[in-house]
């Protein structure tokens, strides 16, 4: 193999030690934030079958599909855990006990186009709740939401969630442009969620577009841009009937998130739909608060799901939480900390007479949890005191012919320098 092709595939990821360790602290957030909102973790295969992530409405995370056949099956690397969960939920529904409050840790594969923030490998904190119909599930989720960004060190306010309901604009719409063809909703969606990224001339032309399945009339087109400009619940109410089921829970989540304290880093914004076409109600993202990134985190309700699969319908509300943007944000603030790798004791035989010594002493430390190294070559004191400072560790433990010969063995404490002599029984 020549050096050339040694490289990994471009936006791949490699984590070196120092980056494996964020990594872990950063999950450990999640994990540790999932436990205390009592979630369950559980897991699925990276690999599905093609089929579980193939939609028709004009995502682009189906174009992104990392898909191939291989003994005469269609499979894809998962680029979301969302129907991988669906399928775990759908395949147990009669015997899971609902509601349910699942998350998973994943790596995810999309062929993106890179930026900052974005790369064609991540990771994705979930957290999905299944069987809970009212909006007191997103408020949980929401919640929890915080709670992370408070577990990594980031003042209030870095972060802010823009949350919207399509249910609400599919209320809106319905009397007009959707009234004959209401299959054009989540293609509309996909559009809409585009505005930010190709500007409101672009998504015009495409919701006039008859190819992309949508074809408004341009007067209507322009009427849902109006729409989405709405930053204020009251503004949207114009739009829809005084008893509006989408507004009443609009309402009633932004009194809940009050009482998670987080209503006040919680705005309303038409202009999220979400670019997933699953979606059916409350969405929502996360950013930072100065705008400077990519969303940190997006999710919302997602109740036709498991119907679509060719399942009963299950209510099902969820987000995840990427572990790229948020690095980007934690390392801007300084906030990102550096993990030193730890151990414990560093175990030193001067000859390879004292060798079988200095193994059984490092097992008796290891068997009480105590993290190791034990050097394997003997030799100069000194080196073995550099090496054991490099490595981080607290202590060293010294065997010489002399000290083995009588029991014992010498210990160092590496940061105050104290040193004294133990049996080697003990
Ligand atoms: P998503 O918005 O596609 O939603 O991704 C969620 C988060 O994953 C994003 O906000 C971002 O932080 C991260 N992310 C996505 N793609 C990339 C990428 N190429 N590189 C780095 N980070 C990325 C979903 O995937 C939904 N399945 C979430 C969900 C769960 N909805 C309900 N339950």
């Amino acid at each position: 193999m020549s050096p050339k092709n040694l490289k990994a595939p471009r936006g791949t990821r490699d984590f070196y030690p120092d980056e494996y360790r964020q990594r872990e602290w950063l999950f450990d957030c999640f994990r540790r934030v999932a436990h205390r909102f009592a979630f369950e973790e559980v897991d699925a295969p990276m690999l599905e079958d093609a089929e579980l992530f193939i939609r028709k409405a004009g995502e682009e995370i189906v174009d992104q599909l990392y898909h191939f056949e291989t003994h005469g099956h269609h499979l894809a690397l998962r680029p979301e855990m969302t129907p991988s969960i669906a399928r775990l939920v759908m395949a147990r529904a009669e015997a899971l006990r609902m509601p349910l409050r699942w998350f998973t840790i994943t790596q995810n594969w999309r062929y993106e186009r890179m930026q900052r923030g974005r790369k064609r490998e991540h990771f994705q904190w979930n957290m999905d709740i299944w069987g809970e119909p009212g909006v007191a599930a997103e408020a949980e989720l929401i919640g929890a939401l915080f709670s992370a960004v408070d577990e990594m060190g980031l003042p209030r306010g870095t972060v802010r969630v823009r949350l919207n309901s399509r249910a609400l604009l599919e209320e809106s719409l319905r009397g007009g442009v959707l009234r004959d063809r209401p299959e054009t909703f989540e293609p509309l969606c996909i559009v809409i969620d585009k505005l930010e990224k190709i500007g409101p001339e672009a998504v015009l032309e495409q919701l006039t577009s008859r190819e992309a399945g949508i074809g408004l009339s341009e007067a209507a087109a322009e009427g849902v841009l109006a729409m989405l400009g709405a930053k204020h619940l009251d503004e949207a109410a114009a739009h829809v009937a005084d008893d509006s089921e989408a507004l009443a829970d609009l309402r009633r989540l932004f009194e809940l998130l009050d009482a998670y304290g987080v209503g006040d880093h919680v705005i309303f914004d038409a202009s999220v739909v979400r670019g997933l076409a699953y979606y059916t109600g409350i969405v929502f993202e996360a950013f930072d608060a100065a705008g400077q990134l990519r969303s940190i985190c997006g999710g919302g309700r997602y109740d036709r799901l498991s119907e679509t699969l060719g399942g009963k319908a299950i209510p099902a509300v969820g987000f995840g939480f990427g572990d790229m943007v948020i690095a980007e944000l934690l390392r801007d603030q300084k906030r990102m900390p550096e993990i030193p790798r730890r151990v414990d004791d560093f175990v030193f035989a001067f000859e390879d007479a004292q060798r079988e010594k200095a193994i059984r002493l490092a097992s008796r430390l290891r068997s009480g949890d105590r993290r190791v190294e034990l050097a394997f070559e003997g030799g100069r004191l000194k080196r073995a005191l550099a090496d054991a400072n490099r490595i981080g560790a607290q202590r060293i433990w010294m065997l010489g012919p002399d000290e083995a010969d009588r029991g014992m063995v010498r210990v160092r404490d590496l940061s105050s320098g104290e040193e004294r002599e133990e049996p080697l029984s003990e």
